[in-house]
């Protein structure tokens, strides 16, 4: 099963996946963690992505559909891929299209996380991971069990993302009102389209898109 998380910025779209990940075996592919990597790496996509990640635009259609593609062809055809962070434009989602069908994959559901916007500027400001495996944490919605100790791998050090800032995310909410929501329909006119209240608890949210994967709703 391959499915689309669609949602402005703090959504929750990296926080359901990574539940995904650990309930049910799916790959996620986020082309933010991957364009992060490349930043911390200092590849050639990653000296391109930088300043334009930093002020909260968008990298160009072709640098993230070829990362795309190239970790599309490590993953077997049994193993479910969530899409997250990506397709954010039309042509985006066009080559998603021909990627997934070159590979005789096929997308299942996107599912559209619906909020607040006025919610996500403190989602997204308080926001830090861990250092060592990513896991995602928050300081007021999901503090480590033991302060200042990662849940996952028992690491001491956390770290924040730079265009984790009030100004940068709000040219984020403009590019993806402007460029990512109007590719909504092209799904909607495929029928592939499932709505999840992203307002609810954390659990909650993972418990409406298991019983959209589950068919049960
Ligand atoms: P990307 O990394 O994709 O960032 P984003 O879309 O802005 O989304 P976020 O990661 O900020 O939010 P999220 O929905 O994952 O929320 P999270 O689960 O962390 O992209 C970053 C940049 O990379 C872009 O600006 C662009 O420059 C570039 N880029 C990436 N992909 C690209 C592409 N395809 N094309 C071009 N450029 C691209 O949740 C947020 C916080 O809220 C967390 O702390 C979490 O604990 C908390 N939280 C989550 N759910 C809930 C809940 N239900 N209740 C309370 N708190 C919650
Ligand atoms: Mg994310
Ligand atoms: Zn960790």
């Amino acid at each position: 099963m391959d499915i689309i998380l669609l949602g402005p910025p703090g959504a929750g779209k990296g926080t359901q996946a990574e539940r995904l990940v650990a309930d049910r075996g799916m790959v996620q592919l986020s082309t933010g963690d991957m364009l992060r990597a490349a930043v911390k790496a200092g590849t050639e996509v990653g000296l391109k992505a930088k300043a334009v990640m930093d002020a909260g635009e968008l990298v160009s259609d072709e640098i993230v559909s070829a990362i795309i593609g190239e970790r599309l062809d490590q993953i077997d055809h049994a193993t479910g891929v969530i899409f997250d962070g990506y397709p954010r434009t039309r042509a985006q989602a066009e080559s998603l299209d021909t990627l997934l069908g070159d590979r005789g994959r096929k997308l299942d559901y996107v599912i559209e996380l619906e909020v607040d916007e006025d919610a996500l500027v403190e989602r997204i400001t308080g926001r830090f991971t861990c250092a060592v495996c990513g896991a995602g944490y928050h300081d007021k919605f999901k503090l480590p069990k033991v302060p200042g100790t990662c849940d996952v791998c028992g690491s001491h050090e956390f770290k924040r993302r730079p265009d984790d800032n009030a100004e940068t995310v709000r040219t984020r909410m403009v590019e993806y009102r402007a460029k990512t929501a109007p590719i909504l329909p092209i799904y909607e006119a495929r029928g592939l389209v499932r709505r999840v209240d992203g307002m609810a608890d954390i659990d909650h949210v993972t418990q409406a898109i298991e019983a959209i994967l589950d068919g049960k709703a």
